[in-house]
């Protein structure tokens, strides 16, 4: 399948969630989900839960609610990233961000509840009931207090002050990095792969996690807020340290592609069918949005 067919098949799975009827209660918390949700990302984390499922010999369709968890998780971390009290943003994904159009407490309920259906969402899934325990498991020590949480909360809690790299690399690979690894273990966890099979994705998935980071600390420099669909200049606005302070541009681009490379090295590690995910670390690796 191609990146674009894969898009497709989860934006049409993503359209079907949280459709509930108008005059329910809960209405508008709905569509404020459904608002960041089917704003259009780039899907690289369910893409990856998918591809990583039929790499190590799963049933895709089955993986398609797991791929959908991942999707939901992400967006509540961004609704929440965006928010006054943390990096204050007013556009992502071409649109106004969920609090400027819906309100603060609606903008973090939509979150909340975001987070809570995605493991609820695995949980009601098709898949072996092993399976589904091990894509939560998964799932929840990528986004808890040694994952994607404790990566915001060191972002916010060390702004202003100069980090060395490997401070950064210790925020980043959580806030980040844990997400995208989470996705690769996910997508073998859920075809029932064996650890050789996990251990190649979630290195994968952690490095190419780390160069996604840096790729983004140099958009927020170098695009334009019509090709990015979210603010340019937002970290230095909010004091924050990047690879772009830490490295320039020239550094980052050099650690890019080292990571790139090293992440495609251990995926043949665990797998031989890696046409599509070396293609795509190296599409990341250069991506303008
Ligand atoms: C943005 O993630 C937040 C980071 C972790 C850097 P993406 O760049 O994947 O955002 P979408 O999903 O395409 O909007
Ligand atoms: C946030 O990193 C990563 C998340 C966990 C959401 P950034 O704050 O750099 O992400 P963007 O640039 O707002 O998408
Ligand atoms: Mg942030
Ligand atoms: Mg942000
Ligand atoms: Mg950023």
């Amino acid at each position: 399948m191609t990146a674009e067919e894969y898009r497709l098949k989860i934006e049409a799975a993503l359209e079907q969630c949280f459709r509930v009827p108008e005059d329910m209660p809960q209405a508008g918390l709905a569509e404020a989900m459904r608002y960041s949700l089917l704003a259009g990302g780039k899907r690289i984390r369910p893409m990856l839960v998918l591809e990583f499922c039929r790499i190590a010999g799963g049933d895709m369709e089955k993986a398609m609610p797991v791929a959908c968890a991942v999707e939901m998780l992400h967006t509540y971390s961004l609704i929440h990233d965006d928010l006054p009290c943390m990096d204050n943003d007013e556009l992502r994904r071409g649109k106004p961000t969920n609090h400027v159009v819906y309100g603060e407490c609606t903008a973090t309920l939509a979150g909340d509840t975001l987070q809570a259906e995605a493991f609820g969402t695995i949980l009601r899934s098709e898949l072996p009931a092993e399976r589904r325990a091990a894509c939560a498991g998964v799932l929840a020590d990528a986004v808890g207090l040694d994952g994607m949480c404790c990566g915001q909360y060191l972002d916010m809690l060390w702004e202003g002050r100069d980090l060395s790299e490997q401070e950064l690399t210790d925020i980043n690979s959580r806030k980040t990095g844990a997400l995208l690894a989470a996705a690769c273990r996910m997508g073998v966890a859920a075809a029932g792969g064996n650890q050789r099979m996990l251990d190649a994705a979630g290195h994968f998935g952690a490095a190419i996690g780390m160069a996604f980071q840096i790729r983004d600390d140099m958009l927020d420099v170098l695009s334009t807020e019509e090709k990015l669909g979210k603010p340019i200049g937002s970290d230095e606005q909010e004091h924050k340290n990047t690879y772009m302070v830490l490295l320039g541009k020239e550094g980052c681009e050099k650690t890019v592609r080292r990571l790139t490379q090293s992440a495609k090295d251990i995926l043949r590690e665990g797998f031989e069918d890696t046409a599509f995910l070396e293609q795509l670390a190296d599409e990341l690796s250069v991506r303008d949005r």
